[in-house]
């Protein structure tokens, strides 16, 4: 028997440009509170519903802003009867075998530890928190076999460190906000 599962989601406009975009690497920068973390965590369950048994890794650089903005994000939105939830291991196993591990990375020490991973989808809330090491180290574990690897990456666009994207990372961004655009990065 078939049964519709709903998430209670309507991107706004910005949200749905980010999810449109099928380039590899795309960076959603936005003011406080419009919705990029929501978008992230949405992008990942819909790539992650679309690429069966891919292993999906989402950062922030704390564990208490990883719950407060990725966890209890996806809690609240995704309807429980799409994933089981391992509190221990703080991931999600989706119906069709697909991982998505919630993780932090506090510095560049963190982000070593998983250079041995092979990750099919890299999400990082929040990328300016981070150094450009950091996130090359996490970048590099982008090397999926299985699927054609994906990057996803919020920021805020304020701010002096705002969207090191193009020039030092190599993505290939795009920036919804006002007077920053892909370009001028
Ligand atoms: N399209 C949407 N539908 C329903 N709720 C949404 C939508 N977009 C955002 N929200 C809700 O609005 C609130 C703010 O969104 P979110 O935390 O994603 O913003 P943000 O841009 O990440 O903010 P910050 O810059 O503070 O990190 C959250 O509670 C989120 O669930
Ligand atoms: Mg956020």
């Amino acid at each position: 028997m078939q049964r519709d599962i709903r998430i209670d989601y309507v991107p706004n406009q910005k949200q749905a440009m980010f999810h449109e975009s099928g380039e590899d690497d795309v960076l959603y920068g936005g003011a406080k509170g419009g919705g990029k973390s929501c978008a992230l965590v949405q992008e990942c369950v819909a790539w992650g519903y679309e690429h069966p048994g891919a292993n999906m890794y989402i950062f922030r650089e704390t564990y208490d802003a990883l719950e407060q903005n990725i966890i209890k994000e996806f809690k609240e939105k995704i309807p429980p009867e799409l994933y089981k939830y391992n509190e221990g291991k703080h991931t999600a196993r989706l119906l069709n075998q697909t991982v998505i591990n919630f993780r932090y990375v506090a510095n560049e020490d963190d982000a070593t530890k998983y250079q041995g991973v092979s990750m099919d989808w890299l999400g990082i809330d929040e990328l300016t928190k981070h150094t450009e090491k950091t996130v090359q180290i996490l970048r590099s574990c982008l090397r999926s076999t299985k699927y054609k690897p994906k990057f996803r990456a919020t920021c805020n666009p304020g701010g002096r460190r705002a969207c090191m994207g193009k020039r030092h990372l190599h993505i290939s961004n795009r920036v919804w906000e006002e007077g920053y655009q892909g370009s001028d990065l």
